[in-house]
């Protein structure tokens, strides 16, 4: 048997904006396999998040259930807002919004420095982030004041968070790994993925290569999972038929059916282990086969 065990490892996760996010399936599969996840939430999800953790509704604490019986439970959630590399980028109308004034801070490289201080160090960097305001805009159609915004938050966050995190990241026992989420759309015409979103992800995966190389001498590896469509809120927010992308998808992949958002945490978790030990600047399908059809 070769078992995979993070006892001792410290998980930074962000994107987790409710439990249907990817990354509140990530979470818990490293939390399974021994990780301590720590959340870094947007601000202005903090409260759902929280609200999710404690809810006492049935299918949110189904939603919360490990495959052991325990309980999904973050050590500490931190606010982060990936648009922000200190908090000298906020400007004052975000500031002195309700839903960020009681944050003393929640820019990448506070969040990172604050959870590497409190926990001795990061091991594990989950990104799994996107937007676009104009997301359910053609390209052709997209302003440049959204595509920018999109890169910024979508593309560029991932620069911030490694930048932020390789120090704290570097040489630690069995060396340290960040993986991102990316779509295929980043590589292949996707016409309804709009707002500049095929862009960013283009823009994540190129990314993700060179900084696989910046940070490789620490140790440090960065992969990126290619996930199949699956109906979280962002991609619900893509379109109003999401469901038949889906469909259409499934009918078009070798495996003839949809992904699970289990499937893209165990790959996540595979990518965090040390099965993938050499295994760096790459990015891993998990979309049942899409990504290899002409159709
Ligand atoms: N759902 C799909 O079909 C699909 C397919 C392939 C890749 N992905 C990728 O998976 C990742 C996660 O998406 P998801 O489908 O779980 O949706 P989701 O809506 O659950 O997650 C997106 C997260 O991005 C966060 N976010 C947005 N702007 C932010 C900001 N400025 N600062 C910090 N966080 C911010 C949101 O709070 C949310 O938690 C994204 O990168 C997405 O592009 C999704």
């Amino acid at each position: 048997m070769i078992p995979i065990n993070l006892s001792g490892k410290v998980a930074l996760v962000s994107g987790v904006g409710d439990n249907l996010s990817f990354a509140w399936f990530i979470s818990k599969t490293l939390q399974a396999a021994g990780a301590k996840i720590v959340l870094s939430v947007h601000p202005r999800y903090m409260g759902i998040v929280e609200g999710l953790l404690r809810s006492t509704q049935d299918d949110d604490v189904e939603a919360r259930k490990m495959p052991d019986g325990s309980e999904f439970a973050p050590t500490k959630l931190f606010p982060c807002d990936a648009s922000y590399d200190t908090m000298d980028d906020v400007p004052p109308e975000v500031k002195n919004d309700r839903r960020y004034a009681k944050f003393p801070e929640y820019s990448v490289k506070g969040t990172v420095d604050a959870v590497a201080a409190e926990f001795g160090g990061i091991d594990i960097l989950i990104h799994s982030i996107a937007f676009s305001r104009e997301v359910t805009k053609p390209l052709i159609d997209t302003s440049r004041k959204a595509y920018h915004e999109a890169m910024g938050i979508s593309a560029y966050s991932l620069i911030s968070m490694v930048r932020a995190a390789a120090p704290h990241m570097a040489n630690r026992p069995g060396g340290a790994s960040v993986v991102g989420l990316t779509y295929v759309a980043g590589e292949r015409v996707v016409p309804h993925y709009g707002g500049g979103m095929g862009t960013c992800k283009a823009a994540l995966q190129m990314d993700a290569k060179q900084l696989a190389w910046f940070v490789g001498d620490k140790n440090i590896r960065v992969n990126l999972i290619s996930a199949g469509p699956y109906a979280s809120r962002a991609a619900r927010a893509i379109n109003k038929d999401f469901d038949k992308l889906v469909t259409h998808a499934a009918e078009h992949s070798p495996l003839r059916r949809p992904i699970e958002p289990d499937e893209v945490a165990n790959a996540t978790l595979y990518l965090c282990s040390p099965l993938a030990s050499a295994v760096t600047g790459q990015i891993l399908y998990v979309d049942c086969g899409y990504n290899i059809m002409g159709t």
